[in-house]
């Protein structure tokens, strides 16, 4: 199993379109996929569930903001597996049409307040007892992670983060095997870039010493899959000159950039979500809904390749 971090620290790049859409696309492949939705604003929730459904069933007690409560109040966590559901619409689609599954762990407004408590949890600690604290308070995702993943056969993890590096930001790379980083390529989404990475580092080698010094938890290794550039406009079947500065600045950068990315289009992404179903499996209306469809598969093939 793979676990993936999808992130950037800019809001609106894409974080949510393209975690929805590379999972629903590997799982009609034939991966059992689960996403982690990390981001209080929960877009990623409400791509494959409805509000109505989340406030009824999920809201109260069946999101990723419980199990961090827990953490955070001292108290055992709940299995990973009480929190996990199978939307509805996308999986009737894909057991007819698909070959795999794709289940969800939800997320809640209220997961914003959670970074606070868990920094508190940090803090006024011994160094003896600020050690195995931060261990718990970074490195408990992962292993539960693990341990669902082994109970449900899944193949791939894909966490949706939010765009900060807050602690429950950290949990979701600190449980990573590979990072995926959707940009626009504009100026401010492309500044982050390079400082996120050291950010990385930085976390990861903190993470590590600790856990060099403590039998219970293993080192980590997350590493940097690739940039994948979103709402591209394309003019004579190229970005447009504007956007293809950005794109060769990055991969100046000593990043791996992805050869496919996501072409800009309101009103195909924009109502996927409230259908419960990623572009990628709708029908296709017309050839630039096609065009997309194509792209986004290319996408995933040039993902699966760079997973091997
Ligand atoms: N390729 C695209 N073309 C046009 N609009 C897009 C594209 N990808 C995403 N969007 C739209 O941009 C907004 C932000 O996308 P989202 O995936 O939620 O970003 P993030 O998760 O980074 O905040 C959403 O309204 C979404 O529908
Ligand atoms: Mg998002």
């Amino acid at each position: 199993m793979e676990i993936i971090s999808v992130i950037n620290y800019k809001g609106g790049v894409g974080k949510t379109t393209v975690t929805s859409n590379l999972a629903a696309e590997l799982a009609y492949r034939g991966k059992n996929v689960l996403v982690l939705d990390m981001d209080a604003q929960a877009s990623l929730t409400f791509s494959f569930i409805t509000p109505d459904f989340w406030d009824a069933y999920i809201k109260e007690n069946k999101t990723i903001k419980s199990w961090f409560d827990c953490i955070s109040q001292g108290n055992q966590t709940m299995p990973l597996s009480d929190l996990r559901i199978r939307p509805e619409v996308v999986n009737n689609y894909l057991s007819k049409h698909g070959k795999g599954c794709l289940d969800i762990i939800s997320s809640h407004l209220g997961l914003i307040n959670v970074d606070l408590e868990l920094a508190t949890l940090l803090g006024g600690a011994s160094p003896q007892q600020t050690q195995k604290k931060h261990l718990k308070v970074h490195g408990k995702l992962r292993e539960e992670l693990l341990a669902l993943g082994e109970q449900m056969n899944y193949d791939i993890v894909l966490i949706d983060c939010p765009p900060n590096f807050n602690i429950v930001t950290k949990n979701a790379l600190i449980a990573s095997d590979k990072i995926l980083i959707p940009a626009k390529p504009d100026y401010l989404s492309t500044l982050g870039i390079d400082y996120l990475q050291k950010s990385v580092n930085s976390l990861v080698s903190d993470y590590n010493w600790y856990a060099s010094k403590d039998d219970e938890y293993d080192e980590v290794n997350p590493e940097i899959m690739g940039v994948v550039f979103t709402m591209i406009q394309i003019t004579s079947r190229k970005p447009i000159a504007a956007q293809q500065q950005y794109i060769s600045q990055t991969r100046r950068l000593k990043v791996p950039v992805f050869d496919v990315h996501f072409r800009e289009n309101k009103t195909i992404f924009a109502d996927a979500p409230r259908n419960g179903m990623p572009v990628v499996l709708n029908y296709y209306s017309n050839v630039t809904h096609s065009d997309i469809v194509d792209e986004i598969s290319d996408f995933v093939d040039e993902f699966e390749s760079n997973l091997e």
